[in-house]
């Protein structure tokens, strides 16, 4: 038993949370600051379990979650986020109405099913779909062919698209819709992806299956290839994070939004709110720099009597009472982090916020006595990092990490041979003129003087989110193994602390050698 694997000598080194955070109440610490004692383990990393539940009807089957960034999330993001069992949080720097379909495209997605389709017309030449395969780099050569009611007229298939027919008509080389396999989109049920296995298996040789609507409008696209990768992943331990009628999970982040006379402005966050619930919304985020103030307050108790279910986020505080607070008012999860964001500039400009272990340990023990989520919101540059913050909340959110993915808005930049993304601070003067003003309680009007809380920056491309976070849940399971914590309720039970000189902090990174990367 792990009780008769401890030594008193241990005891005055390295302490539990409750001992170690007030003895150390003098000095505000963070990450770098601290380090986990290892611990007697019976726990191997690829068996511990990272679920956790952030309200009645949030579970997440990874602790991790993109920011409401406009260079971090959109649909994109929060579909990868979601389909590795975290979540995504689509930002508000945009038009309302454009938000409300960034969370219906989320909602929408299926896993394998290729919604938009590229598609021909029937007059189109052969010669002319090869062109636009050749100009748009496409790996396949089968396209099913609409009308231009974008009704389903056949499918074109890849051993038809050669140079020797470019002279013909799509029309002429077809497979006729009669030929053509189908299936009604309001058949897909529940579990659309076991369909189409299905399907695959019972029809030999056929590799496409076509979602068609009631008036044989062409509505999406499986292919084989797609459905036996899916199959795979299904045995992956980290499953995806789905609602009760299987679609991926997505929150969106609101503001306090405040009327011309500067008061908040009640009907609008609710008709904006009340869009996004239609669209299937799991959570919203009243994601604000200061949470601990009276139009945020406000916006979560008008929120919560409105959508009585609805889990809500809100933030961001790094003290008990601002946790309290927004807890009375009814968030369910409340965001801590001020200023400690790899492009936040809040401590320097305003001379504000606590190091991050500090501010966790203060409000989680204010959450536990109000049972609500906590979530360590910004400057995490590693898994060890996740892990500690992991220590003292129930997720993490981050911006900088997913910011270079393949699946954060914005174009790959070139910058002397190396790939580049843009990143910058929702309180960068950029982004606060593209709306994100009110959210540092700045002036609207972007000809008024207003203070940047943030910086804008590039991070280097570093492909999908997929292999992020392959690197990130890897590093989170085997802290957990060291600590012997088979889940994080026994990760946030079991952790002990020390502080770290600046020579130990030297001493953990890599020192006195030449690094190689032969592996990559
Ligand atoms: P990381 O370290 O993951 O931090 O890049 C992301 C978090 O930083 C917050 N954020 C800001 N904080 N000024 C700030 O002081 C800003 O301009 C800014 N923009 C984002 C936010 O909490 C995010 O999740």
């Amino acid at each position: 038993m792990a009780a008769t694997r401890q030594s008193g000598f241990d005891d005055p080194f390295y302490q539990p949370a409750d001992q170690f955070f007030p003895a150390n109440n003098k000095l505000g610490l963070t990450f770098d600051d601290i380090t986990l004692a290892t611990l007697y383990s019976e726990i191997l990393p690829r068996d511990t379990q990272l679920d956790t539940q952030l309200a009645e009807g949030l579970h997440l089957n990874i602790p991790v979650i993109s920011s409401d960034m406009d260079t971090v999330t959109e649909s994109r993001m929060a579909i990868a986020m979601a389909a590795n069992g975290g979540l995504g949080l689509i930002h508000y720097n945009m038009p309302e109405r454009q938000q409300l379909s960034e969370v219906s495209r989320v909602k929408n997605h299926v896993h394998g099913l290729i919604q938009e389709p590229i598609t021909v017309a029937p007059d189109q030449l052969i010669g002319d779909v090869l062109k636009m395969i050749e100009e748009r780099k496409f790996a396949f050569g089968t396209f099913p062919v609409v009308d231009d009611k974008g009704k389903l007229v056949g499918l074109l298939s890849g051993h038809v698209v050669k140079p020797r027919y470019a002279k013909r008509k799509v029309a002429d080389a077809l497979t006729p819709r009669a030929q053509v396999h189908t299936i009604r989109q309001k058949e897909l049920g529940k579990d659309p992806i076991a369909k189409a296995d299905k399907f695959f298996t019972e029809h030999l040789g056929i590799h496409k299956l076509l979602v068609v609507d009631d008036q044989d409008k062409l509505r999406g696209l499986f292919t084989m290839s797609d459905i036996e990768r899916i199959a795979q992943e299904r045995n992956a331990q980290f499953k995806p994070a789905r609602d009760a009628h299987f679609h991926l999970v997505c929150g969106a982040a609101v503001s306090a939004t405040r009327n011309a006379f500067g008061e908040l402005d009640r009907e609008r966050i609710l008709t904006h709110v009340g869009g996004l619930v239609e669209r299937g919304v799991d959570v919203v985020a009243v994601s604000t720099a200061h949470g601990f103030s009276k139009g945020v307050g406000d916006t979560v108790k008008v929120l919560r009597d409105a959508f009585p279910k609805l889990p809500i986020i809100a933030g961001n505080v790094t003290s008990a009472a601002g946790v309290e607070y927004l807890a009375d008012c009814g968030a369910n999860a409340v965001k801590i982090g001020q200023g400690p964001g790899s492009i936040c500039t809040t401590r320097i400009v305003a001379g504000v916020g606590i190091p991050q272990m500090t501010a966790l340990y203060v409000s989680s023990r204010a959450a536990a006595k109000k049972k609500v989520a906590v979530l360590a919101d910004g400057g995490i540059t590693k898994s060890g990092d996740i892990i500690k913050a992991l220590t003292l909340s129930q997720a993490v959110i981050c911006g900088g990490i997913f910011a270079g993915c393949n699946e954060a808005p914005g174009d790959v930049i070139e910058i002397g041979g190396k790939l580049y993304k843009q990143y910058r601070g929702m309180g960068s003067l950029a982004a606060m003129k593209a709306g994100s003003a009110a959210r540092y309680g700045q002036p609207v009007n972007p000809t008024q003087k207003v203070a940047a809380e943030g910086i804008e920056a590039l991070k280097e491309a570093c492909g999908s989110v997929d292999r992020v976070l392959a690197q990130l849940i890897g590093g989170i399971q085997s802290g957990m193994g060291y600590l012997g914590a088979a889940n994080l309720a026994q990760l946030r039970e079991k952790a002990r602390y020390i502080r770290v000189s600046p020579a130990g902090m030297r001493e953990a990174a890599p020192h006195d050698v030449v690094e190689l990367k032969t592996g990559n």
